[in-house]
C-alpha cells in the first residue's frame, strides 16, 4: 500500500540507497526471500478483491469501493474499486470531510442513503467525472487501533435498496478487511527495514548471508509455533513472526569488523555490539505497527535474572515476547556456526539451555521450548 506520506518516504529512501548501489545483493536467497515479502503485501490487494466480491454477492450490490484516508491532504482517495467504472476511480480523490463517504469517516457512522440524488451529503463529482449512476448507497468507516482509516461503500442494490440487516453486514466486513489491511501495512513496514538489513549485509560478500536469513526465518517459525501455548491468538502469529524475524534488526550499525571477527570479542567490542538492542529500537521504534519488534529487539538480550542488557530487567518485568526470543535465539545461536564458534550437537544444546533455567531464560517458557525440542530440532533442519 502506498498510503501514508512516511511510507511513500521510506519507500523514497530505500529506492534512492538501492539505486546507488545495486550490485550489493549478492545473494539470490536474500533477494527471494525479499520479494516475498514483497509479495505477501501485494496479495493483500487480491485478498480485500476478492472479499469485496463476496460482500457484492451477499449484500446484492453492483459495485464496492475502498477509500483510503490520505492526512496529509484530507483526502479521500479509491484505493479500490470494483465495478464498471473502476478504473476511472482510481485517479478520483475528494475532501475528507465531504460526500456520504467523507461524513461517515467524520462521525464513524454507518450511512444508509437510500436515494443518492436525494441526500444532501451525496458528492455528485465522483458520478460526474465516470460516468456512473448511484442510486443507493451504504457507506461504514474502516477502523484501525482506534483511528478509521478510511471507508467501505457499496453501491446500487440489484433490487430495490439497502435494509438495515445490509448496514449491519457491512459493519461486520469492514472490521475484517481492517484486519487485512492492518497487516498489509505491517508487512510494508517491516519489508522496508528488511531490505535494508538485507542490503546491509550483503555488502559483506563473506558473511555468511544465507545462513543469516535462514536464522532469520527460522526464529520467526519457532516464535509461532510456540506462541499459541502463550496466549497469543492466530490474528497475533503473522505480527509476532515478523517481529521475531527482526530482533538482530540492530547489527546493521555494528561495524564489520566486529560483527564478522572470526575470534572473541574484547569488551570494547562486546561493549559496541551490544548496543545493537537499542540501535533495533531505534530503526524500529518509528513505525507504527512494529511496537511487538520493538520490544523484541530490546528485550531479547535481557535475562530472568537480572543480568542481561540493555536495561538489566528482571522476571516479568521483561516483555513475554523478550523472554521467549531470548530462548529461540540462543538455541539457535547455540545449534549454529558463528564467525566465532562452531555448532553444539543437540544435545548438548538441551544441556546449555537447561542449565540456565531460571538465571538466563523465564523457566515457564524454557519448559515449554524443551518439551517441544524434538519439533524445534526438526524447524531447525528443515530450516537449514
Ligand atoms: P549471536 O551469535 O546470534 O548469539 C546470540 C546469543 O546466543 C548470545 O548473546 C549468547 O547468549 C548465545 N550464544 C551464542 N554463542 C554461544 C556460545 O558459544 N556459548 C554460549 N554459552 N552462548 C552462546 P550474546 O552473548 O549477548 O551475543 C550477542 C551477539 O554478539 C552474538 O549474536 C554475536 O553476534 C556477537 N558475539 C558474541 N560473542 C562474540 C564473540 O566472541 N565473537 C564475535 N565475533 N561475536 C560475538
Ligand atoms: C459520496 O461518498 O458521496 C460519493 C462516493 C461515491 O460516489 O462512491
Ligand atoms: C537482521 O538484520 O535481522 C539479522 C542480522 C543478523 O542476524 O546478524
Ligand atoms: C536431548 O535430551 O538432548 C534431546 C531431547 C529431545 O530430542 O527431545
Ligand atoms: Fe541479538
Amino acid at each position: 500500500m502506498k498510503k501514508t506520506a512516511s511510507q511513500s518516504k521510506s519507500k523514497h529512501k530505500l529506492k534512492s540507497r538501492s539505486a546507488k548501489k545495486p550490485k550489493r545483493i549478492s545473494s539470490f536467497s536474500a533477494r527471494d526471500r525479499i520479494i516475498r515479502l514483497i509479495n505477501s503485501s501485494l496479495d493483500i490487494d487480491k485478498v480485500l478483491h476478492l472479499s469485496m466480491l463476496l460482500m457484492e454477492k451477499t449484500l446484492n450490490a453492483t459495485a464496492s469501493s475502498i477509500l483510503l484516508h490520505d492526512p496529509e491532504k484530507n483526502e479521500l482517495k479509491f484505493y479500490l474499486a470494483t465495478g464498471a467504472k473502476k478504473d476511472a476511480l482510481k485517479v478520483i480523490r475528494m475532501p475528507a470531510d465531504q460526500g456520504v463517504a467523507g461524513r461517515s469517516l467524520q462521525t464513524g457512522r454507518t450511512l444508509l442513503i437510500p436515494e443518492a440524488s436525494k441526500s444532501p451529503f451525496f458528492y455528485k463529482q465522483v458520478d460526474e467525472k465516470t460516468k456512473f449512476v448511484t442510486k443507493n448507497l451504504i457507506a461504514t468507516p474502516i477502523p484501525i487501533r482506534g483511528k478509521r482509516i478510511g471507508v467501505l461503500e457499496v453501491l446500487n442494490k440489484t433490487h430495490g435498496t439497502f435494509s438495515h440487516q445490509d448496514m449491519l453486514k457491512l459493519k461486520t466486513m469492514a472490521a475484517e478487511i481492517s484486519v487485512a489491511i492492518d497487516n498489509a501495512r505491517l508487512y510494508d513496514e517491516v519489508k522496508h527495514a528488511y531490505i535494508a538489513s538485507m542490503l546491509n549485509m550483503a555488502k559483506a560478500e563473506k558473511y555468511r548471508d544465507h545462513d543469516t536469513g535462514m536464522h532469520i526465518e527460522r526464529c520467526g517459525e519457532y516464535a509461532v509455533r510456540l506462541a499459541p501455548e502463550l496466549g497469543f491468538t492466530p490474528r497475533e502469529l503473522e505480527n509476532l513472526r515478523v517481529s521475531m524475524m527482526m530482533h538482530d534488526i540492530g547489527k546493521v550499525a555494528i561495524p564489520d569488523a566486529i560483527l564478522l571477527k572470526p575470534g572473541r570479542l574484547d569488551p570494547e567490542e562486546m561493549r559496541l555490539m551490544q548496543t545493537h538492542t537499542t540501535k533495533g529500537e531505534e530503526i524500529l521504534g518509528r513505525a507504527p505497527h512494529l511496537q511487538r519488534a520493538v520490544e523484541i529487539a530490546t528485550g531479547h538480550h535481557e535475562k530472568w535474572d537480572g543480568s542481561g542488557y540493555p536495561r538489566r530487567l528482571k522476571a516479568r518485568t521483561i516483555p513475554l515476547t523478550g523472554r521467549l526470543a531470548a530462548i529461540i535465539d540462543v538455541f539457535d545461536a547455540l545449534s549454529s556456526k558463528r564467525p566465532y564458534k562452531d555448532p553444539f550437537p543437540p544435545e548438548q544444546v538441551f544441556k546449555m539451555l537447561k542449565e540456565n533455567r531460571g538465571t538466563h531464560f523465564d523457566p515457564e517458557i524454557l519448559d515449554l521450548f524443551l518439551s517441544r525440542f524434538t519439533e524445534m530440532r526438526e524447524v531447525y533442519q528443515g530450516m537449514a
